[in-house]
C-alpha cells in the first residue's frame, strides 16, 4: 500500500516507518524536513520526504489537499492536535482512503475513577493539550461511527527510546534525577512517591500503529491505549532505577507544597502534569482486537534510554 506518515522522523516514525518498508510498502514522509529520525536504517533510504509545514497548510487551508493529490491508500497522523486540523484532513480525505490513524496520548483521561483505565470510561481531560486530544478523539470516532469514515485513534503513554531524555522517577525530565539515583544521594519525591507514570517504548507504539493497520476491521471507529504493560509507581521507579546501578535508593517525601517550592518551576510544572494524571491504563482492548504485544516493560524501556543518556553523557554517574 501507499502510505503516508505525517511526522515520520520523530519518536515513533524512527521505528514505524522501517518497518512499513520491510513490510514492502511504499512510504512517503511527511515533515519540516528540520530533523532525522533517531536511528539510521537503511530502509530509509527507500522512503520518500516531502517537505509541509502542516501548521502553516492548515491555516492556508492546503494541507489536507496536499495529502489527498498524492493518493494514499493509507494515511498516519502524528502533528494533529485541534478538532479543526482533524476536520480539514478528513473532509479532504473522505471516500479516498482506507484508513486514516491518528496518534492522540493518554491525557484524554484526566484523572481516572478505576484503575488500570480502559478506553470505556468516560473523558475527563483537564489541559489544551488533553482536551484538544479528547476533542479530536470525539470528532473522529463521531466520524468513523456515524458517517462511515475509516478513522482509528491510538493513544500513547510516555514514549521512551535511545536518542531522548525521558519521564525520571520525578515524574520530570530532569537528569539530575537520575544522577542521584546512581550516586546513592538522597532523592526528595513529592507526596508518598505513590502516584503512577505510563512509559512505553516507541517500537512498541510503531507495533500499535502497523497492527492497527493490519486489523482494519477491529480497528476502524475504536481508540486504544498504546503503553506499557503496566505503569510504574515513582517511589518502585526510582527504587528500580537505584538498584540499576547497584545501589540502594535514598528517599525521601515532601507535601507537594514544599516539594515544589524546593525544585525548579520547570520541574515542577512537569512534574505536576504527570502527577496529577497518575495515569495507569489498560491495553486489554490493544491486546484483544489488534494483537497488539509490547516487548518491553517500563523498567525494560527505561533501561535502554538510560543506556543511551550515560553514554552520550546527559547523566553523569561517576
Ligand atoms: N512524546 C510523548 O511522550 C508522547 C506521548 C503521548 C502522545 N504523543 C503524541 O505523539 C505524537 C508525536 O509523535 P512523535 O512523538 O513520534 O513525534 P515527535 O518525536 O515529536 O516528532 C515530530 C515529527 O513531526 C515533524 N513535525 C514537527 N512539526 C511539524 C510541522 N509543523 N509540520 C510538519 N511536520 C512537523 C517532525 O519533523 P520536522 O521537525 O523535521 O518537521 C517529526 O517528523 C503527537 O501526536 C503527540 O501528541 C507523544
Amino acid at each position: 500500500m501507499k502510505i503516508i506518515v505525517i511526522g515520520g522522523t520523530g519518536h515513533i516514525g524512527t521505528y514505524l516507518v522501517p518497518h512499513l518498508i520491510e513490510a514492502g510498502h511504499e512510504v512517503i514522509n511527511i515533515s519540516r524536513g528540520q530533523r532525522q529520525p533517531y536511528q539510521p536504517y537503511a530502509a530509509w533510504k527507500d522512503v520518500q520526504s516531502i517537505e509541509i509545514d502542516r501548521e502553516a497548510a492548515d491555516r492556508a487551508g492546503t494541507f489536507g489537499d496536499q495529502i489527498r493529490d498524492l493518493h494514499p491508500d493509507v494515511v498516519i497522523d502524528h502533528k494533529c492536535y485541534t478538532v479543526e486540523s482533524a476536520r480539514l484532513l478528513v473532509e479532504a480525505l473522505w471516500d479516498r482512503v482506507q484508513h486514516l490513524i491518528v496518534c492522540g496520548t493518554i491525557w484524554v483521561h484526566g484523572h481516572s475513577t478505576s484503575v488500570p483505565t480502559t478506553e470505556e470510561q468516560p473523558r475527563r481531560p483537564f489541559g489544551e493539550y488533553g482536551i484538544n486530544k479528547a476533542a479530536v478523539e470525539a470528532y473522529l470516532l463521531d466520524q468513523a461511527r456515524r458517517r462511515g469514515f475509516p478513522a482509528t485513534m491510538l493513544h500513547p503513554g510516555h514514549i521512551v527510546g535511545p536518542g531522548w531524555k525521558i519521564v525520571n522517577p520525578a515524574a520530570n525530565f530532569n537528569p539530575l534525577v537520575f544522577e542521584k539515583l546512581a550516586r546513592a544521594e538522597e532523592l526528595a519525591l513529592p507526596n508518598l512517591g505513590m502516584e503512577t507514570v505510563h512509559h512505553v517504548h516507541a517500537e512498541d507504539v510503531a507495533q500499535a500503529f502497523w497492527k492497527a493497520m493490519d486489523n482494519w476491521n477491529n480497528a476502524v471507529g475504536e481508540s486504544f491505549h498504546v503503553t506499557s504493560p503496566a505503569a510504574l509507581m515513582l517511589r518502585g521507579y526510582a527504587e528500580a532505577v537505584a538498584a540499576w546501578f547497584g545501589k540502594p535508593a535514598n528517599l525521601c517525601f515532601m507535601p507537594w507544597e514544599q516539594w515544589r517550592a524546593a525544585v525548579s518551576e520547570e520541574d515542577a510544572e512537569r512534574t505536576w502534569d504527570h502527577i496529577s494524571h497518575s495515569p495507569n491504563c489498560s491495553i486489554s482492548k490493544a491486546q484483544r482486537l489488534l494483537h497488539y504485544q509490547p516487548r518491553y516493560t517500563s523498567q525494560q524501556a527505561v533501561f535502554e534510554s538510560l543506556d543511551w543518556m550515560i553514554s552520550h553523557e546527559i547523566i553523569k554517574t561517576a
